[in-house]
């Protein structure tokens, strides 16, 4: 099947337009961390929450017909868009880009950073299921795939890890809830080299003064000392909830300084 994409059009045979999804009453008004849907599969209908990725990457063509096609998620694409062009503005060509896409998914990010011409990505994720997914849906999108919890990075993994000579950090739809902590985000920003750019989005709220993920006062303590040299912020709807209610998030994209101090983790 041929999609249309938001850079031309391209061959996706994972796309699976005939899964049948049902999603709950608008007015249940879950949040964003109950959210669940229906999805017939085998003659039967299952419950899948929305953050169970194990089951969602099971599923082919599953998360990209619910998280893209139903309820609009623009992540991938806004964040290529605004890193593209501050890449033009600080003068840097993809091509030299060497990238550590963390939260890496089945690969809807690297698709994008391939596309802008970026020729190495390494993803990393927390679970297998995203890295079988990747196989499935976008093999070679990645020159490696690693399955890894970074908080707590073996030393094997760290000097592998290290070793890429990584100047480049994507992390999209992916910090904060259940999925990736403060330390996590920090030991991947810390792989980067000084200089090197980084470009991810959070949800907006967990940039507010009452957050409690700890990632308000971290972004605000690296972008106040320069840690990250911002160049672009921008709030946009990342996508619609279960609820049809927008839900928005914050791009940001800029270039690391140094590293992230332990002090400065919550
Ligand atoms: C919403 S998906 C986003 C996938 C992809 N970045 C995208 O935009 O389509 C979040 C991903 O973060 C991963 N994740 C959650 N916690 C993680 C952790 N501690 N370390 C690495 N990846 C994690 C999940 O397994 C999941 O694949």
């Amino acid at each position: 099947m041929t999609v249309a994409t938001s850079t031309g059009v391209e061959q996706r045979s994972t796309l699976h337009n005939d899964l049948r999804i049902a999603l709950p009453p608008a007015d249940l008004l879950l949040t964003q961390d109950d959210e669940w849907c229906v999805v017939r599969l085998n003659g039967d209908w299952r419950e899948i929450r929305l953050h169970d990725y194990d089951e969602l990457f099971s599923v082919p063509g599953l998360y990209e017909r619910l998280i893209y096609d139903i309820l609009k998620c623009d992540s991938p694409a806004r964040i290529r868009k605004l890193f593209e062009a501050e890449l033009t503005a600080g003068g840097t060509q993809a091509a030299a880009l060497r990238a550590l896409d963390l939260g890496a998914g089945n690969g809807m990010v690297g698709e994008e950073l391939v596309d802008m011409g970026v020729k190495f990505i390494v993803g990393a994720d927390i679970i297998e299921a995203a890295a079988e997914a990747t196989q499935r849906d976008r093999p070679g999108i990645y020159a490696n795939y690693r399955v890894v919890d970074m908080t707590r990075l073996n030393q094997n993994d760290r000097r592998e890890l290290e070793g890429y000579g990584f100047n480049c950090l994507t992390c999209v739809a992916a910090l904060g809830f259940g999925d990736i902590p403060t330390e996590a985000f920090a030991n991947a920003y810390n792989l980067i080299e000084p200089d090197g750019w980084i470009a991810f989005n959070i949800k907006s709220s967990f940039l507010d003064q009452d957050d409690t993920s700890g990632f308000a006062r971290l972004i605000q303590s690296i972008m106040a000392d320069k840690t990250l040299e911002v160049r672009k912020t921008q709030r946009y709807q990342h996508r619609v909830g279960t609820s049809r209610q927008p839900i928005q998030y914050t791009a940001i994209v800029g270039n690391k300084r140094r590293d992230i101090g332990d002090g400065m983790l919550p």
